[in-house]
């Protein structure tokens, strides 16, 4: 996987440059991320439906979603974050030029909450939320998330290597398992194998999840459902 971080090596204050130096390497990435492409598939045309982002980082996926008629909610707490999918979306075509509401707000506040959404994606964000805040941003993401609606995260085993950061959550599978209670589950891939980050070789043990809230009356509400 190409989610060499290298995060994890620096103390807390390191982070913001981090994840600036993190976001500035992916600005040149041409792929979108395989799970944000699966969830979008199954989901189907946006059709102005709203999708939530969080962590976008350099703005691939929001881009993507939007693309494919979204109206997007992208949410970062990287000072550069707006201007930076701004100047992104400024360079696309004005006659197609998606839709892309930025904020930037960090995931951990009290007062950061979500908008009812059909698709929320979050790639390579929530492990790196405080284990005591991970749990609210949880439950508001779940409260957010429309009857019908997809979600697509990933979220970090407990076998991963940078088990040990005191401020970041980890997830044995069947904790993982535990927060997905009341979802339909669709799709979840354990990747459990050595790879690479950018500080060297590390254990990647991560639950890749797209997940989907019933509707009331059972039924698949969209064309793009397999
Ligand atoms: C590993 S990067 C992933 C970025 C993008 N989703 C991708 O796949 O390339 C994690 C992102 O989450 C953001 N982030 C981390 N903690 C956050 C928080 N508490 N609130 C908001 N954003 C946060 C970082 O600024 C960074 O852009």
């Amino acid at each position: 996987m190409d989610n060499s971080l290298g995060a994890g090596e620096g103390p807390q204050e390191d982070r913001a440059e981090l994840w600036k130096s993190y976001n500035d390497k992916q600005s040149t990435r041409r792929t979108v991320r395989p799970l944000l492409s699966e969830a979008a598939e199954l989901a189907g045309p946006g059709d102005g439906r709203v999708a939530l982002e969080l962590g976008c980082g350099a703005g691939i996926e929001s881009v993507e979603l939007a693309r494919r008629g979204w109206q997007v909610m992208s949410i970062d707490y990287a000072p550069e974050t707006v201007e930076r999918v701004g100047a992104v979306i400024t360079e696309l075509d004005p006659q197609t030029r998606p839709a892309i509401h930025v904020q930037k707000l960090d995931l951990e506040s009290p007062e950061t909450g979500f908008p009812f959404a059909d698709l929320i994606y979050s790639g390579y964000t929530l492990p790196y939320l405080h284990p005591a805040t991970f749990p609210r941003v949880w439950r508001r993401l779940m409260e957010a998330m429309r009857p019908g609606g997809y979600l697509a995260v990933q979220l970090f085993g407990d076998r991963d290597s940078y088990v040990g950061q005191t401020d970041w959550n980890f997830h044995s599978r069947a904790d993982t398992l535990e927060l997905l209670q009341g979802l339909e589950i669709i799709s979840f891939t354990e990747e459990d194998e050595d790879g690479m980050a950018a500080g060297g070789p590390k254990h990647w043990h991560v639950f890749h999840i797209i997940a989907r809230r019933p509707s009331p009356d059972g039924e698949a509400e969209n064309p793009g459902r397999r």
